[in-house]
């Protein structure tokens, strides 16, 4: 069924902005977009003469990726610039650097950085659009769209499902934008993992806590293992990783607790073998590459809706 809606977001900073009939049309824009690139020209003219920046302070392989497949099938112009290829090495101020990226009079900036608030601040200091690719612990909205579409995708529906996510909920900023999403489409969200990695006022957020895996996992519809992020965590908040696979990793015994036709996804980049069994992860049941091709779907939406398309 075709949504009638009028997407009026210039910038997408995170699911929080985005009332529910906005995330349908994201996703139902994202289902029609799906088939260009199934084409053997993978090219349509919508986004040309359009300038898009991916502005990228942390490493990434599928949303830098994605981002700049999904702009270029659209026939946007696309530059790419990270921190160690920028001025920001020789002290340059990430205002200063997109302001300067700005006098260029860019359509579309997308930034991923570490700092929660980055791509926030940004859009009150530029004219162009932007587009959150991660910051820090706070949002990956463009990610939690996809993940949405794909479960959509699998399950015909969101509303009702049980969807168990599992891992360092604190640091995982997927965690956040996926409770968030999951939540106002109507889906119940379970949280699992160690209590140094379960952040206060989950309940606040619409999702439950489970005190272990197997709570959390049981008749869920949908299984998702996170990465565990080494990076973020300032202090060791773990005993070892082994520890965290016995007592958090999804195994095939953990996945026969959930429903027959339960899904398993992850954000990528995995772990194996720590927060997810290699076997599961090549399964029958993992749908963790139709995530990465539902990404370029999802972004060739969000580029098309804020830059005008949809007019
Ligand atoms: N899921 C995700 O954000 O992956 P990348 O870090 O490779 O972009």
């Amino acid at each position: 069924m075709s949504v009638e809606h009028i997407f009026s977001h210039r910038h997408i900073l995170g699911l929080a902005d985005l009332a529910p009939a906005d995330i349908a049309f994201v996703l139902q824009t994202a289902e029609s977009f799906k088939e260009i690139s199934q084409r053997s020209i993978k090219k349509v003219p919508t986004l040309r003469g359009k300038t898009v920046i991916n502005l990228f302070f942390e490493p990434s392989t599928r949303t830098r990726l994605s981002f700049e497949i999904a702009a270029k099938r659209m026939s946007a112009d696309t530059f790419n610039i990270s921190s160690a290829g920028s001025s920001a090495v020789k002290g340059e101020t990430m205002v200063d650097t997109a302001r300067n990226l700005a006098a260029m009079n860019p359509d579309c900036i997308i930034i991923r950085h570490s700092h929660s608030g980055a791509p926030e601040l940004l859009a009150r200091h530029i004219k162009a659009s932007v587009i959150n690719a991660g910051d820090g612990a706070h949002e990956h909205p463009s990610q939690a769209l996809l993940d949405l579409m794909t479960v959509r995708e699998h399950k015909g529906r969101i509303e009702g499902l049980k969807v168990a996510i599992i891992g360092d909920i604190t640091h995982s900023r997927v965690a956040h934008s996926n409770i968030i999403g999951f939540t106002k489409m109507g889906a119940e969200v379970r949280v699992a993992g160690p209590a140094t990695l379960i952040p206060p006022g989950i309940a606040a957020m619409g999702a439950r806590h489970c005190a272990t895996v197997r709570e959390a996992v049981r008749d869920a519809d949908v299984v998702m293992a996170l990465r565990i992020q080494q990076e973020r965590q300032l202090d060791p908040l773990l005993p070892s990783l082994r520890e965290y696979a016995i007592f958090y990793g999804i195994t095939p015994a953990v996945m026969a607790l959930a429903r027959p036709d339960a899904i398993i996804m992850h954000p990528g980049p995995i772990n194996r073998g720590i927060e997810l069994d290699p076997a599961l992860a090549d399964g029958s049941r993992s749908v963790i590459l139709d995530q990465v091709t539902n990404g370029v779907a999802v972004r060739m939406a969000l580029l098309y809706l804020i830059m005008g398309g949809a007019e």
